[in-house]
Protein backbone atom coordinates (compact mmCIF):
# COMPACT_ATOMS: atom_id res chain seq x y z
CA UNK A 1 0.00 0.00 0.00
CA UNK A 2 1.54 3.65 -0.75
CA UNK A 3 1.54 6.17 1.72
CA UNK A 4 -1.16 8.16 -0.26
CA UNK A 5 -3.47 5.58 -0.71
CA UNK A 6 -7.05 5.28 0.98
CA UNK A 7 -8.34 3.11 3.65
CA UNK A 8 -12.45 2.85 4.10
CA UNK A 9 -14.51 4.01 6.53
CA UNK A 10 -18.24 2.51 7.16
CA UNK A 11 -20.80 4.34 8.32
CA UNK A 12 -23.95 3.11 9.57
CA UNK A 13 -27.21 4.98 10.59
CA UNK A 14 -30.43 4.36 9.50
CA UNK A 15 -31.46 7.75 9.28
CA UNK A 16 -30.02 9.18 5.63
CA UNK A 17 -29.62 12.88 7.43
CA UNK A 18 -27.30 11.69 9.85
CA UNK A 19 -24.99 9.59 7.63
CA UNK A 20 -25.44 12.50 5.10
CA UNK A 21 -23.93 14.51 8.34
CA UNK A 22 -20.97 12.02 8.85
CA UNK A 23 -20.09 11.92 4.88
CA UNK A 24 -19.86 15.74 5.13
CA UNK A 25 -17.80 15.96 8.24
CA UNK A 26 -15.62 13.11 7.08
CA UNK A 27 -14.72 14.14 3.64
CA UNK A 28 -11.93 16.72 4.59
CA UNK A 29 -9.72 12.81 5.97
CA UNK A 30 -9.99 12.17 2.34
CA UNK A 31 -10.76 8.61 3.04
CA UNK A 32 -13.35 6.05 1.26
CA UNK A 33 -16.55 6.48 3.04
CA UNK A 34 -19.14 4.16 2.45
CA UNK A 35 -22.23 3.85 3.60
CA UNK A 36 -24.71 1.56 4.80
CA UNK A 37 -28.17 2.47 6.16
CA UNK A 38 -28.84 -0.71 7.76
CA UNK A 39 -26.80 -3.68 10.25
CA UNK A 40 -28.06 -5.75 7.41
CA UNK A 41 -26.46 -3.82 4.69
CA UNK A 42 -23.11 -2.86 7.58
CA UNK A 43 -22.63 -6.78 7.18
CA UNK A 44 -22.78 -7.32 3.71
CA UNK A 45 -20.14 -4.62 3.07
CA UNK A 46 -17.65 -5.64 5.73
CA UNK A 47 -17.96 -9.09 4.31
CA UNK A 48 -16.40 -8.04 1.08
CA UNK A 49 -13.93 -4.93 2.53
CA UNK A 50 -11.25 -4.39 4.77
CA UNK A 51 -12.37 -1.48 6.99
CA UNK A 52 -10.49 1.08 9.09
CA UNK A 53 -13.56 1.66 11.55
CA UNK A 54 -16.77 1.04 11.55
CA UNK A 55 -19.18 4.24 12.52
CA UNK A 56 -22.23 2.22 14.00
CA UNK A 57 -25.38 3.82 15.29
CA UNK A 58 -27.01 2.08 18.25
CA UNK A 59 -30.62 2.87 17.77
CA UNK A 60 -31.92 1.35 14.45
CA UNK A 61 -34.89 -0.35 13.21
CA UNK A 62 -34.58 -3.99 12.51
CA UNK A 63 -30.89 -5.25 12.99
CA UNK A 64 -29.49 -2.35 15.81
CA UNK A 65 -25.96 -1.33 17.24
CA UNK A 66 -25.38 -4.44 19.49
CA UNK A 67 -26.75 -7.38 17.34
CA UNK A 68 -24.64 -5.69 14.43
CA UNK A 69 -21.65 -5.35 16.15
CA UNK A 70 -22.00 -9.21 17.85
CA UNK A 71 -22.04 -10.69 14.31
CA UNK A 72 -19.20 -8.39 13.34
CA UNK A 73 -17.46 -10.12 16.01
CA UNK A 74 -18.27 -13.39 14.91
CA UNK A 75 -16.58 -13.00 11.58
CA UNK A 76 -13.17 -13.26 10.75
CA UNK A 77 -12.23 -10.37 8.36
CA UNK A 78 -14.58 -8.10 10.51
CA UNK A 79 -12.82 -10.15 13.69
CA UNK A 80 -10.80 -6.99 14.83
CA UNK A 81 -12.29 -4.42 12.88
CA UNK A 82 -12.86 -0.98 15.23
CA UNK A 83 -16.11 -0.16 16.11
CA UNK A 84 -17.42 3.02 16.90
CA UNK A 85 -20.92 3.61 18.07
CA UNK A 86 -22.83 6.43 17.76
CA UNK A 87 -25.51 6.69 20.95
CA UNK A 88 -27.75 9.34 21.77
CA UNK A 89 -27.06 11.25 25.11
CA UNK A 90 -30.55 10.23 26.73
CA UNK A 91 -29.35 6.54 26.43
CA UNK A 92 -25.55 6.96 27.07
CA UNK A 93 -24.43 4.95 30.27
CA UNK A 94 -26.61 1.75 29.34
CA UNK A 95 -25.90 2.07 25.73
CA UNK A 96 -21.71 2.67 26.13
CA UNK A 97 -21.89 -0.56 28.70
CA UNK A 98 -23.36 -2.96 26.24
CA UNK A 99 -21.57 -1.43 23.17
CA UNK A 100 -18.47 -2.25 25.54
CA UNK A 101 -19.70 -5.67 25.83
CA UNK A 102 -19.96 -6.72 22.63
CA UNK A 103 -16.99 -5.50 21.49
CA UNK A 104 -16.61 -1.49 20.74
CA UNK A 105 -13.97 0.12 21.07
CA UNK A 106 -14.95 3.66 21.97
CA UNK A 107 -18.22 5.68 21.42
CA UNK A 108 -19.45 9.15 20.22
CA UNK A 109 -22.59 10.64 21.99
CA UNK A 110 -24.75 12.43 19.33
CA UNK A 111 -25.09 15.30 18.46
CA UNK A 112 -21.20 14.99 17.49
CA UNK A 113 -18.91 17.74 17.92
CA UNK A 114 -17.57 17.52 14.30
CA UNK A 115 -13.49 17.66 15.68
CA UNK A 116 -14.49 15.06 18.35
CA UNK A 117 -15.23 12.78 15.42
CA UNK A 118 -12.31 14.16 13.02
CA UNK A 119 -9.87 13.48 15.34
CA UNK A 120 -11.19 9.84 16.56
CA UNK A 121 -11.75 8.33 12.78
CA UNK A 122 -8.27 9.70 11.91
CA UNK A 123 -6.47 7.73 14.55
CA UNK A 124 -8.33 4.41 13.07
CA UNK A 125 -7.30 5.73 9.67
CA UNK A 126 -3.61 5.89 10.18
CA UNK A 127 -3.73 2.66 12.68
CA UNK A 128 -5.26 0.77 9.42
CA UNK A 129 -2.58 2.64 7.39
CA UNK A 130 0.23 1.25 9.12
CA UNK A 131 -1.07 -2.04 9.54
CA UNK A 132 -1.61 -2.02 6.32
CA UNK A 133 2.05 -1.09 5.06
CA UNK A 134 3.29 -3.45 8.11
CA UNK A 135 1.76 -6.38 6.05
CA UNK A 136 2.97 -5.43 2.98
CA UNK A 137 6.46 -4.60 4.25
CA UNK A 138 5.79 -7.94 5.82
CA UNK A 139 5.48 -9.77 2.82
CA UNK A 140 8.21 -8.11 0.48
CA UNK A 141 10.58 -9.30 3.35
CA UNK A 142 9.57 -13.06 3.13
CA UNK A 143 9.65 -13.12 -1.07
CA UNK A 144 13.21 -11.48 -0.72
CA UNK A 145 14.03 -14.19 1.37
CA UNK A 146 12.24 -16.50 -1.20
CA UNK A 147 14.58 -15.16 -3.74
CA UNK A 148 17.94 -15.49 -1.41
CA UNK A 149 17.26 -19.17 -0.93
CA UNK A 150 16.88 -19.79 -4.19
CA UNK A 151 19.34 -18.10 -5.85
CA UNK A 152 21.93 -19.56 -3.09
CA UNK A 153 20.67 -22.99 -4.07
CA UNK A 154 21.15 -22.24 -7.65
CA UNK A 155 24.91 -20.60 -7.08
CA UNK A 156 25.92 -23.80 -4.61
CA UNK A 157 24.60 -26.02 -7.38
CA UNK A 158 26.29 -24.00 -10.19
CA UNK A 159 29.84 -24.10 -8.07
CA UNK A 160 29.86 -27.82 -7.16
CA UNK A 161 29.55 -28.74 -10.60
CA UNK A 162 31.96 -26.31 -11.84
CA UNK A 163 34.51 -27.65 -9.21
CA UNK A 164 33.61 -31.32 -9.84
CA UNK A 165 33.80 -30.96 -13.42
CA UNK A 166 37.00 -28.62 -14.57
CA UNK A 167 39.24 -29.14 -11.29
CA UNK A 168 38.65 -32.93 -11.71
CA UNK A 169 39.07 -32.59 -15.44
CA UNK A 170 42.58 -31.16 -14.96
CA UNK A 171 43.70 -33.65 -12.08
CA UNK A 172 42.71 -36.68 -13.82
CA UNK A 173 44.78 -34.89 -16.51
CA UNK A 174 47.98 -34.24 -13.92
CA UNK A 175 47.31 -37.80 -13.04
CA UNK A 176 47.73 -39.52 -16.44
CA UNK A 177 50.68 -37.00 -16.91
CA UNK A 178 52.67 -38.02 -14.32
CA UNK A 179 51.85 -41.40 -14.61
CA UNK A 180 53.75 -41.13 -18.22
CA UNK A 181 56.37 -39.18 -16.63
CA UNK A 182 57.11 -42.27 -14.24
CA UNK A 183 56.68 -45.07 -16.75
CA UNK A 184 59.70 -43.29 -18.65
CA UNK A 185 62.17 -42.88 -15.47
CA UNK A 186 64.52 -45.67 -15.42
CA UNK A 187 65.15 -47.73 -12.23
CA UNK A 188 68.35 -46.35 -11.35
CA UNK A 189 66.02 -42.96 -11.37
CA UNK A 190 65.18 -43.54 -7.63
CA UNK A 191 65.00 -40.05 -6.12
CA UNK A 192 62.86 -39.04 -9.19
CA UNK A 193 60.40 -42.01 -9.22
CA UNK A 194 60.07 -41.20 -5.33
CA UNK A 195 58.95 -37.42 -6.63
CA UNK A 196 56.40 -39.06 -9.40
CA UNK A 197 54.73 -40.74 -6.48
CA UNK A 198 54.42 -38.58 -3.98
CA UNK A 199 53.09 -36.14 -6.66
CA UNK A 200 50.18 -39.14 -7.76
CA UNK A 201 49.40 -39.41 -3.53
CA UNK A 202 49.33 -35.46 -3.69
CA UNK A 203 46.81 -35.39 -6.52
CA UNK A 204 44.74 -38.31 -5.05
CA UNK A 205 44.23 -36.36 -1.57
CA UNK A 206 43.72 -33.32 -4.15
CA UNK A 207 40.23 -34.89 -5.52
CA UNK A 208 39.21 -36.17 -2.77
CA UNK A 209 39.21 -32.85 -0.99
CA UNK A 210 37.23 -31.54 -4.34
CA UNK A 211 34.97 -34.11 -4.27
CA UNK A 212 33.90 -33.03 -0.68
CA UNK A 213 34.09 -29.64 -1.03
CA UNK A 214 31.33 -30.22 -3.89
CA UNK A 215 29.45 -32.81 -2.60
CA UNK A 216 29.24 -30.11 0.70
CA UNK A 217 28.12 -27.64 -1.63
CA UNK A 218 25.64 -30.23 -2.64
CA UNK A 219 25.56 -33.41 -2.94
CA UNK A 220 25.66 -35.34 -5.89
CA UNK A 221 23.17 -38.10 -4.54
CA UNK A 222 20.33 -35.99 -4.31
CA UNK A 223 20.50 -34.99 -8.10
CA UNK A 224 21.45 -38.63 -9.18
CA UNK A 225 19.52 -41.37 -7.35
CA UNK A 226 16.83 -38.86 -5.47
CA UNK A 227 15.54 -37.42 -1.87
CA UNK A 228 15.16 -40.81 -0.40
CA UNK A 229 18.27 -42.06 -1.09
CA UNK A 230 20.21 -38.36 -0.04
CA UNK A 231 18.64 -38.84 3.14
CA UNK A 232 19.81 -41.93 4.02
CA UNK A 233 23.47 -40.72 2.45
CA UNK A 234 23.22 -37.74 5.13
CA UNK A 235 22.20 -39.39 8.01
CA UNK A 236 24.78 -42.49 7.63
CA UNK A 237 27.26 -39.09 7.08
CA UNK A 238 26.38 -37.57 10.44
CA UNK A 239 26.36 -40.94 12.79
CA UNK A 240 29.77 -41.33 11.24
CA UNK A 241 30.60 -38.00 12.22
CA UNK A 242 29.09 -37.12 15.22
CA UNK A 243 28.60 -41.07 16.48
CA UNK A 244 25.18 -39.95 17.60
CA UNK A 245 22.84 -43.16 16.13
CA UNK A 246 20.65 -42.99 13.24
CA UNK A 247 17.66 -45.39 13.18
CA UNK A 248 15.82 -44.42 9.55
CA UNK A 249 12.71 -45.44 8.46
CA UNK A 250 12.49 -44.49 4.81
CA UNK A 251 10.06 -45.04 1.49
CA UNK A 252 11.28 -46.76 -1.11
CA UNK A 253 12.50 -43.78 -3.48
CA UNK A 254 9.69 -40.94 -4.37
CA UNK A 255 9.53 -40.88 -8.50
CA UNK A 256 8.91 -37.50 -10.34
CA UNK A 257 9.57 -34.94 -7.35
CA UNK A 258 9.99 -31.32 -8.15
CA UNK A 259 14.14 -30.33 -7.78
CA UNK A 260 12.53 -27.45 -5.68
CA UNK A 261 10.88 -30.18 -3.38
CA UNK A 262 13.17 -32.24 -2.76
CA UNK A 263 15.70 -29.76 -2.18
CA UNK A 264 14.15 -27.82 0.22
CA UNK A 265 13.29 -31.51 2.19
CA UNK A 266 16.92 -32.38 2.18
CA UNK A 267 18.37 -28.55 3.43
CA UNK A 268 15.95 -28.75 5.78
CA UNK A 269 16.75 -32.00 6.83
CA UNK A 270 20.39 -31.12 6.95
CA UNK A 271 19.79 -28.04 9.38
CA UNK A 272 17.65 -30.47 11.98
CA UNK A 273 20.59 -32.49 11.73
CA UNK A 274 23.34 -29.80 12.72
CA UNK A 275 21.05 -28.64 15.47
CA UNK A 276 20.74 -31.94 16.79
CA UNK A 277 24.65 -32.29 16.31
CA UNK A 278 24.62 -28.99 18.44
CA UNK A 279 22.49 -28.43 21.14
CA UNK A 280 20.70 -31.70 21.64
CA UNK A 281 23.27 -33.97 23.39
CA UNK A 282 21.46 -36.98 22.23
CA UNK A 283 22.55 -40.62 21.73
CA UNK A 284 19.79 -41.43 18.73
CA UNK A 285 17.81 -39.73 16.33
CA UNK A 286 14.81 -41.36 14.51
CA UNK A 287 14.56 -40.11 11.16
CA UNK A 288 10.91 -41.17 9.63
CA UNK A 289 10.04 -39.93 5.93
CA UNK A 290 6.64 -41.13 4.72
CA UNK A 291 5.00 -40.27 1.05
CA UNK A 292 1.55 -39.66 2.45
CA UNK A 293 -1.48 -38.58 0.06
CA UNK A 294 -0.55 -35.14 -1.49
CA UNK A 295 2.27 -34.83 1.14
CA UNK A 296 5.66 -35.23 2.19
CA UNK A 297 6.20 -35.76 6.30
CA UNK A 298 9.62 -36.05 7.01
CA UNK A 299 9.35 -36.28 11.04
CA UNK A 300 13.00 -36.33 13.21
CA UNK A 301 12.79 -37.09 16.94
CA UNK A 302 15.86 -36.62 19.24
CA UNK A 303 16.57 -37.81 22.84
CA UNK A 304 18.45 -35.25 24.00
CA UNK A 305 17.81 -32.55 26.29
CA UNK A 306 14.91 -30.87 24.34
CA UNK A 307 14.11 -27.31 23.27
CA UNK A 308 12.21 -24.32 25.42
CA UNK A 309 9.49 -22.38 23.98
CA UNK A 310 11.56 -18.95 24.22
CA UNK A 311 14.67 -20.83 22.43
CA UNK A 312 12.89 -21.68 19.58
CA UNK A 313 10.59 -18.68 19.36
CA UNK A 314 14.02 -16.21 20.25
CA UNK A 315 14.75 -13.91 17.56
CA UNK A 316 18.04 -15.15 17.03
CA UNK A 317 16.49 -18.55 16.10
CA UNK A 318 17.75 -18.05 12.75
CA UNK A 319 18.33 -21.49 11.50
CA UNK A 320 14.74 -22.64 12.87
CA UNK A 321 13.31 -19.56 10.52
CA UNK A 322 15.38 -20.56 8.10
CA UNK A 323 14.27 -23.76 8.05
CA UNK A 324 10.22 -22.03 8.34
CA UNK A 325 10.60 -20.16 5.70
CA UNK A 326 12.28 -22.84 3.47
CA UNK A 327 9.21 -24.77 3.74
CA UNK A 328 6.58 -22.18 3.62
CA UNK A 329 8.32 -20.84 0.00
CA UNK A 330 6.90 -24.43 -1.16
CA UNK A 331 3.74 -24.81 0.75
CA UNK A 332 5.05 -26.49 3.00
CA UNK A 333 5.16 -26.25 7.11
CA UNK A 334 7.92 -26.96 9.91
CA UNK A 335 6.45 -27.71 13.33
CA UNK A 336 8.88 -27.98 16.43
CA UNK A 337 7.55 -29.69 19.76
CA UNK A 338 9.43 -30.68 22.44
CA UNK A 339 8.97 -31.93 26.10
CA UNK A 340 11.97 -30.55 28.22
CA UNK A 341 14.50 -33.36 28.91
CA UNK A 342 12.81 -35.70 26.63
CA UNK A 343 14.31 -34.38 23.04
CA UNK A 344 12.86 -32.24 20.45
CA UNK A 345 10.51 -33.25 17.46
CA UNK A 346 10.53 -31.43 13.87
CA UNK A 347 8.17 -32.51 11.58
CA UNK A 348 8.48 -30.98 8.25
CA UNK A 349 5.26 -31.17 5.80
CA UNK A 350 6.04 -30.54 2.16
CA UNK A 351 3.73 -31.11 -0.83
CA UNK A 352 4.52 -34.17 -2.95
CA UNK A 353 3.42 -32.21 -5.89
CA UNK A 354 3.15 -28.11 -6.72
N1 LIG B 1 17.51 -30.66 18.60
C1 LIG B 1 17.64 -29.67 19.52
N2 LIG B 1 17.81 -29.99 20.84
C2 LIG B 1 17.95 -29.01 21.75
N3 LIG B 1 17.89 -27.70 21.50
C3 LIG B 1 17.72 -27.31 20.22
C4 LIG B 1 17.58 -28.27 19.16
N4 LIG B 1 17.39 -27.60 18.02
C5 LIG B 1 17.41 -26.29 18.33
N5 LIG B 1 17.62 -26.10 19.65
C6 LIG B 1 17.65 -24.82 20.38
O1 LIG B 1 17.01 -23.83 19.57
C7 LIG B 1 17.87 -22.74 19.33
C8 LIG B 1 17.63 -22.17 17.97
O2 LIG B 1 18.09 -23.02 16.95
P1 LIG B 1 18.61 -22.39 15.58
O3 LIG B 1 17.58 -21.43 15.12
O4 LIG B 1 18.95 -23.50 14.65
O5 LIG B 1 19.86 -21.54 15.99
P2 LIG B 1 21.40 -21.99 16.23
O6 LIG B 1 21.51 -23.43 15.85
O7 LIG B 1 22.16 -21.10 15.32
O8 LIG B 1 21.66 -21.73 17.68
C9 LIG B 1 19.26 -23.30 19.56
O9 LIG B 1 20.15 -22.30 19.95
C10 LIG B 1 19.04 -24.31 20.64
O10 LIG B 1 19.04 -23.69 21.90
MG1 LIG C 1 20.84 -24.23 14.02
Amino acid sequence: MDVGSKVNVLLVDDEPRNLFALRELLGSLKQNLISAPSGEEALRVALKNDLAVILLDVRMPGMDGFETARMLRERERSRLTPIVFLTAAAEEMDSVFRGYEVGAVDYLIKPIVPEVLKSKVSVFVDLARKSAQLAESEQKLRALAAHLISVREEERAHIAREIHDELGQVLTGLKMEVAWLAKRLNDDQKPLLEKTESMGQLIDTTVQTVRKISTGLRPEVLDEMGLVAAIGWQAKEFQKRTGIRCRLNLPGEIGGLERELSTTMFRVFQEILTNVARHSRATRVDVDLKNQAKNLVLEVNDNGVGISNGEHNGRRSLGLLGMQERALRVGGEVNIGSVPGHGTRVVVTIPAVR
